[in-house]
């Protein structure tokens, strides 16, 4: 698919007005953190960490503040976000192509960006307890103790700093990404060059950025290492207000597409001083966490701020000549930037449920199938020998379709449970019926009806649930 038209689209700075009407619609309903239980992000934690989705890292020493590990289903799961978000931005459109661009990177492309000056949050110290607090976030008061006997405000920087190589001196300073947006402006001539896109084109990315944040806190929201999901696209300077109108609909949109119910979801704009260096219109995809609305996602209109920076520096022309007009100019860039992580933090909290089946409590995530870390469980009635080869058998028919598991242990009513606790949308249980007539049940999670079915409609079945 190429990039949808949008030229009828209202040229102010803001919220388009489809989505004006979808976030009025959803604050009408507005939901508040307090609709959801107090200890919603306690259960959500806990489950993480039973259940093998994150775990504190480094545990076995007493874990290492604010990292975490994702266990065999937050692997799947963290994979499966990042797949929906390639998938709509890259394989789905002609005019985005991909890389994956280094995160050790030398301190030019820093100095260039601005960041080396000015990322900086405002660190304040608790003079009663000494607690260290981003001031911005903290209202004057230590949220620890509750004084207000705090220090002035100083500019605490957020990058990583190391050195390359075996000696420690200036020309060796490298830094950690703090953001995988400068990896698409350097590597922007090489693109053009190989790939002979013209604008607008967009170049994606997704992968790990640090941060040494002051306060990493609400579990993976914000910690000091994470992953994000960005897309820097390129377009002519006059078309810059309509390109980013388009980028806050589409990003909308795939959210929604994944299951984020749209009162749990609103668009806001920043106001100017709250724009960062290189930005002059920022709209933020908010979601409803429990402690409240916070961000997913920003898209920002970043302007020729980049590339002139860096051509610049480096003395590198960074423009595209085009030959149809013969004009020569900066690209200007709109940019969706989504934190994997955090996002697929929030898919957890919208999907995270409790209900009673046959008078017996559960706990269910409806995450998306696309989203789940299994899309199927294949379950044999009984441990029973007899069981196993026509289970196998089913099991092989489905792996090449999705991500199966295979469990044998305890009640089946116990193996549903634990199904549905991390979201697996569908179990295919086989009895001993199926041994004579060969066919199964497919149980679904949300409602727990069951169908029969011969396993040679089984591919068909189950390929049909996951392109609806
Ligand atoms: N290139 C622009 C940029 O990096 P940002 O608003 O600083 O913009 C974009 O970050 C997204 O990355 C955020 O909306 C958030 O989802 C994610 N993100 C940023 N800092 C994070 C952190 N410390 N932990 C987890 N995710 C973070």
């Amino acid at each position: 698919m190429g990039a949808p038209e949008v030229s009828g689209w209202p040229t102010r700075i803001g919220v388009p007005d489809n989505l004006a009407r979808m976030t009025a619609e959803a604050a009408m309903s507005e939901r508040e953190p307090g609709d959801a239980p107090d200890d919603l992000m306690e259960r959500i934690v806990n489950l993480c960490k039973r259940r093998g989705f994150i775990f504190p890292s480094a545990e076995i020493y007493g874990g290492f503040r604010s990292t975490y590990d994702y266990g065999p289903l937050g692997v799947n799961m963290l994979r499966n976000v990042k797949d929906a978000w390639w998938r709509s931005m890259v394989q789905m459109r002609d005019d985005v192509v991909g890389i994956d661009a280094a995160i050790l990177s030398p301190s030019q492309i820093w100095e260039a960006s601005g960041h080396l000056a000015t990322f900086t949050d405002p660190l304040v110290d608790c003079r009663n307890c000494h607690e260290r607090w981003r001031a911005d976030k903290i209202a004057g008061t230590c949220p620890n103790c509750g004084s207000s006997d705090l220090t002035e405000p100083r500019a605490f920087h957020l990058m990583f700093k190391t050195h390359a190589g075996p000696v420690e001196e200036d020309s060796s300073v490298a830094y950690l990404r703090p953001e995988t947006a400068q990896g698409m402006f350097v590597n922007f001539l090489n693109v053009l060059q190989t790939t002979r896109k013209k604008p607008p084109f967009g170049i994606a990315q997704v992968g790990k950025s640090f941060r040494n944040e002051i306060t990493p806190q609400n579990f993976v929201f914000r910690t000091r290492e994470f992953e994000q999901m960005e897309m820097e696209y390129f377009v002519p300077p006059t078309e810059g207000q309509k390109w980013f109108e388009y980028w806050t609909s589409e990003r909308m949109r795939w959210y929604l597409d994944l299951g984020i119910p749209a009162d749990r979801l609103r668009l806001r704009n920043h106001d100017l001083d709250e724009l960062s260096h290189y930005s002059v219109a920022t709209a933020d995809v908010e979601f409803c966490f429990p402690w409240g609305w916070d961000e997913l996602e920003g898209i920002a209109n970043r302007t020729d701020y980049d590339l002139r920076a860096h051509a610049e520096r480096s003395g590198e022309k960074l423009e595209y000549f085009d030959q149809a007009t013969g004009q020569r100019y900066v690209p200007h860039v709109i940019e969706p930037s989504a934190g994997a992580t955090r996002t697929m933090m929030a898919f957890l909290i919208a999907a995270y449920d409790e209900d009673e089946v046959s008078g017996e409590r559960r706990t269910l995530l409806r995450l998306d199938p696309r989203l789940s870390p299994y899309q199927v469980a294949v379950l044999p009635l009984s441990k029973n020998d007899a069981l196993e080869p026509l289970s196998r058998e089913v099991l092989d028919l489905l792996r090449p379709l999705c991500v199966c598991d295979y469990d044998v242990t305890q009640s089946i009513g116990r193996r549903y449970r634990r199904q549905d606790e991390v979201g697996t949308p569908w179990c295919v249980t086989v009895d001993f019926d199926s041994v004579e007539d060969r066919a199964v049940t497919v149980r679904d999670r949300d409602t727990t009806t069951q169908i029969r079915l011969p396993i040679g409609d089984l591919v068909t079945e189950i390929t049909g649930r996951l392109c609806r």
